[in-house]
């Protein structure tokens, strides 16, 4: 049964709200965010200079980002020394993948990567996240290193600064060196825990003056859940209850060395944190007791990653429920798990549940409007996953770190790629983060999934993320209209 503990049933402890800080507002004399004048009167006179503030503004430094990730945009799969990952396997078995595509060649981002930063410093955007391939560092995992791999990322870093671009950099999306799931079944073995921390160390000692935001993980739960109990994603496994949270642990215990071996490699200002995408929900109503139960439902059903990594220890009553499946725990794991982090990043799409007072989870109905992946666009929840983190965890810092998503549009004969529904995905979205940050929330920053049009995984090319269009043919970008209305937000601060 896949994702069977995401969507477990049940209930964990409640928490007091916090107290919410003062609003956000624009800078005082600032002209550039000047208030409408004179609005009862219906009459429009700027004093000279002033541009009108946004209704919905951000502040200066808010992050306006874009996001993809190494297997899915780069390609190249075998060049200049990089060995094989579990991706580059599993999608040479047959009816794994959706029309049988690979990200052999995706969308040639390894070689195309100059003209693709042109393409985010003219949008106007902050920052990049992207990720490194481990097997191109290490081709086997541990051991050799392939400085070509690391010329690579040097490369695409300082190119990013060079166009004024942040780099914001995960470590781990997913594709796992071939050799360590072979010679010591991936996920399932420490050893690959302590190989990930001598690979974050030498990123860290290569990258680490240059990089501003590091993280550890992409989405713990989907590549263990769907690698290693659904068989979907690589490596395509299809463990019992105890193997699962085995490799939950493994990997919780990587990132908590890996994050050691960062604070040891990198510059006293770095930031380190983690990227989770929860299990979210909204609340049927605004009220005092609905937010209540919204909120234990949310901790309840994320706590077995979050609290380890925040707090140090599993969620005792799901340790209970979980009786023999237990994984095993040794001396000091707990320890080397809970570090303390910068920042936690959130991958929210849509919500699952409205919760009612009394804390039971509503589903929406199938035909309520959704995206090409049937996800439900639900734009409040960015709003409530932000708010419940801060009250739950409170991490100096929030982003949240991919939001988008797929609808299948194509360039028309004027040249344009008309993706109104995207622009409004984004929109509705957006105001969600905005109202976190004008109620004092920490949330720092927004990226956009994806900057291209790329991999999905899965369903291999046939679900489009991108906010700039490819030709998977001839590698043909093209910015969609969705791109250009963000680029419009990510220069003016706001909507
Ligand atoms: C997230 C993944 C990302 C992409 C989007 C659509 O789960 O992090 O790689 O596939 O979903």
């Amino acid at each position: 049964m896949p994702l069977t503990f995401l969507w477990m049933d049940g209930r964990g402890p409640g928490r007091r709200q916090e107290e919410r800080p003062a609003r956000w507002s624009a800078p005082e004399n600032d002209k550039a965010l000047a208030p409408l004048p004179n609005r009862s009167r219906n009459t429009l006179t700027l004093p000279p200079g002033a541009v009108l503030m946004p209704a919905f503004p951000f502040p200066p430094d808010f992050i306006f980002g874009c996001a993809a990730a190494s297997y899915q945009i780069e390609g190249a799969h075998d060049a200049d020394g990089k060995g094989p990952s579990i991706w580059d396997a599993f999608c040479r078995r047959p009816g794994a993948i959706l029309n049988g595509d690979s990200g052999d060649t995706a969308c040639d981002h390894y070689h195309r990567w100059e003209q693709d930063l042109d393409m985010i410093a003219a949008l106007g955007l902050d920052a990049y996240r992207f990720s490194v391939a481990w097997p191109r560092i290490l081709p086997e995992g541990t051991g050799r290193v392939n400085e070509a791999g690391l010329d690579f990322y040097e490369r695409l870093v300082d190119g990013m600064l060079a166009r004024g671009i942040k780099p914001v950099l995960t470590l781990y999306h997913w594709d796992l060196p071939l050799a360590l799931e072979e010679k010591h079944g991936g996920w399932r073995s420490r050893v690959t825990a302590e190989a990930f921390a001598e690979y974050a160390r030498l990123v860290a000692e290569r990258l680490g003056d240059r990089v501003p935001y590091w993280t550890t993980f992409n989405e713990m739960p989907v590549f263990a859940e769907l690698g290693y109990r659904a068989g979907i994603h690589a490596p395509g496994l299809k463990l019992d209850e105890k193997g699962v949270r085995t490799v939950i642990h493994n990997i919780l215990l990587a990132h908590g060395l890996g994050v050691q071996a960062l604070r040891a490699a990198l510059p006293a200002q770095s930031k380190i944190g983690v990227v989770h995408n929860p299990w979210a929900c909204v609340p049927f109503v605004e009220n005092d007791a609905c937010i209540k139960a919204a909120r234990q439902r949310w901790e309840y059903r994320n706590s077995w990653y979050l609290d380890p990594m925040f707090k140090g220890s599993y969620p005792g009553g799901q340790i209970e429920e979980l009786g023999a499946a237990m994984p095993e725990i040794r001396d000091g794991d707990m320890r080397a798990i809970h570090q303390p982090l910068d920042f936690l990043g959130l991958n929210i799409y849509s919500s699952q549940a409205v919760v009612e007072e009394d804390g039971t989870e509503r589903a929406y109905e199938k035909d309520f409007p959704s995206t090409d992946m049937g996800w439900h666009i639900t734009p409040d929840v960015l709003y409530w996953a932000l708010r419940f983190a801060h009250d739950l965890y409170a991490p100096p810092e929030l982003l949240i770190t991919e939001n988008g998503c797929a609808f299948d549009g194509q360039v028309n004969a004027e040249g344009r790629v008309e993706d109104y529904a995207r622009l409004e995905y984004m929109r509705g979205y957006l105001r969600g983060v905005q109202r976190a940050v004008s109620e004092g929330l920490p949330a720092k920053g927004y990226f956009a999934w994806s900057i291209l049009d790329n991999f999905e995984w899965s369903f291999g090319y046939a679900r489009r993320f991108g906010i700039v269009h490819v030709n998977f043919e001839t590698q043909q970008r093209t910015l969609k209209e969705s791109a250009k209305w963000y680029s419009h937000v990510a220069k003016n601060r706001g909507m």
